[in-house]
């Protein structure tokens, strides 16, 4: 079959690339979508049971530090687009582990940009897109909200990499032209996400009646966005942001961590039918988090002016359905948990 587009989405069997490539199987059947995966603990095929025997799917399991793989995958397929969202995302970890932040984020990020450079004869009608966070640019105070020309300020390792990888996604744009787009996202939320994030954790753990661990006092403020109103936004931008730009995501939807924790006990006691309050008696605090931010808040008016994005869900409703879905999705949580998802390439694939 002659293809429309030829996408190639990075990091497609984790939370987010995972909805994102099945919006995009749905909205585009005309397009060839390629997932390119190293299959991290956090990348997870069976995100993408649904889909993967689709015609118009391919898995390709590269690492975006192999060079040589990438061009390769280049030569095989020609690449009308590449959404980027591979990247290591868990800011703890970052805090144990800061040089594979810059491996796979900065180093990464920067051989998919040459490989672009290289095998793109013509930029014409390409787009490199490059999917990025709020935490660059560092933390707010009370008020204010981050604008698309807020200086950057990142103040943990992922934040600093992710950071890093903006600076050379712009540069590689201002420099040598290529067509960029980037975009920066608050905290997303909804099912597929792995259980050391706080909402997938605090579900649970609640479910596993243990400890629910609330760094520092709880105070930290967060915006939250339901994960397929981000995979739209990204939508949106790949088919009509502008080339160059920069869009701001975000649910205009701020919840202290104690709040959000417990509002997430009472959905999951009346689901469980447990006694009023019976999962806020788990709610233990710990020791903060090193370099906390305090406070992450988006002006989302860009996209929302420009592009028409504007966030479906409320989130009641939203952290509602996805405490739904892990309940109804226990075997996935159990296989996540116990290490056995990371069997599932081996089995369908070899
Ligand atoms: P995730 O950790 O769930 O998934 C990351 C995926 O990248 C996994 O499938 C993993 O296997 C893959 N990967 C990691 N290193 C790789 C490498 N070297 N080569 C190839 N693949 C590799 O992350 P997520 O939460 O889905 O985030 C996706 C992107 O969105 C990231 O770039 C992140 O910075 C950004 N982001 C996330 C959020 C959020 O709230 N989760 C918000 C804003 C932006
Ligand atoms: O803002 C966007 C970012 O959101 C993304 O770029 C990151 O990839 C994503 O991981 C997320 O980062 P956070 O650090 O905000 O998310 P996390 O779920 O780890 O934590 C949310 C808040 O809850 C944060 O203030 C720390 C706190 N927390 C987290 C955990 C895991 C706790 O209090 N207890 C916990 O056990």
């Amino acid at each position: 079959m002659d293809y429309n587009q030829v996408i190639l989405i990075t990091g497609g069997a984790g939370f987010i690339g995972s909805h994102v490539i099945r919006k995009m199987l749905i909205q585009y059947p005309d397009y060839l979508i390629v997932n390119l995966d190293k299959l991290t603990y956090a990348g997870n095929l069976n995100n993408l049971k649904d889909i993967e025997n689709k015609p118009n799917y391919k898995f390709e399991n590269i690492d975006i530090n192999n060079e040589k793989d990438i061009q390769d995958l280049f030569e095989k397929y020609l690449f009308d687009g590449v959404i980027h969202l591979a990247a290591e995302s868990h800011v703890d970890r970052s805090i144990s582990n800061p040089g594979e932040f810059v491996k796979t984020n900065v180093v990464g990020t920067l051989n998919l940009l040459n490989v672009c450079r290289k095998n793109w004869v013509s930029f014409e009608d390409k787009c490199f897109y490059h999917i990025s966070t709020d935490e660059v640019y560092g933390s707010l105070g009370e008020t204010g909200f981050f604008h698309e020309t807020t200086s950057y300020d990142p103040r943990s390792p992922y934040s600093a990499s992710k950071a890093s990888s903006d600076h050379l996604v712009r540069a590689y744009g201002h420099t040598y032209g290529l067509p960029i787009k980037i975009s920066n996202c608050s905290n997303n939320y909804g099912s597929h996400q792995f259980p050391e994030k706080l909402i997938p954790l605090i579900i649970n753990n609640i479910q596993n009646n243990k400890p629910l661990p609330i760094y520092g006092k709880g105070e930290n403020v967060r915006d939250w966005l339901w994960v397929e109103d981000h995979a739209n936004a990204i939508d949106l931008i790949f088919h009509k942001g502008r080339i160059g730009e920069t869009y701001n995501i975000g649910g205009h939807n701020e919840w202290t961590n104690i709040d959000l924790v417990n509002l997430l006990c009472d959905i999951m006691d009346n689901r469980l039918s447990n006694p009023n309050g019976e999962s806020r008696k788990l709610i233990t605090y710990v020791k903060d988090r090193a370099g906390h931010d305090l406070r992450y808040a988006i002006d989302a008016s860009k996209i929302q002016k420009e592009l028409g994005f504007t966030p479906s869900l409320k989130f009641e409703e939203g952290l509602t359905n996805t405490v739904d879905w892990y309940l109804n999705n226990k075997k996935w949580l159990d296989n996540v948990t116990s290490g056995a998802y990371q069997n599932y390439y081996h089995q369908h694939y070899n």
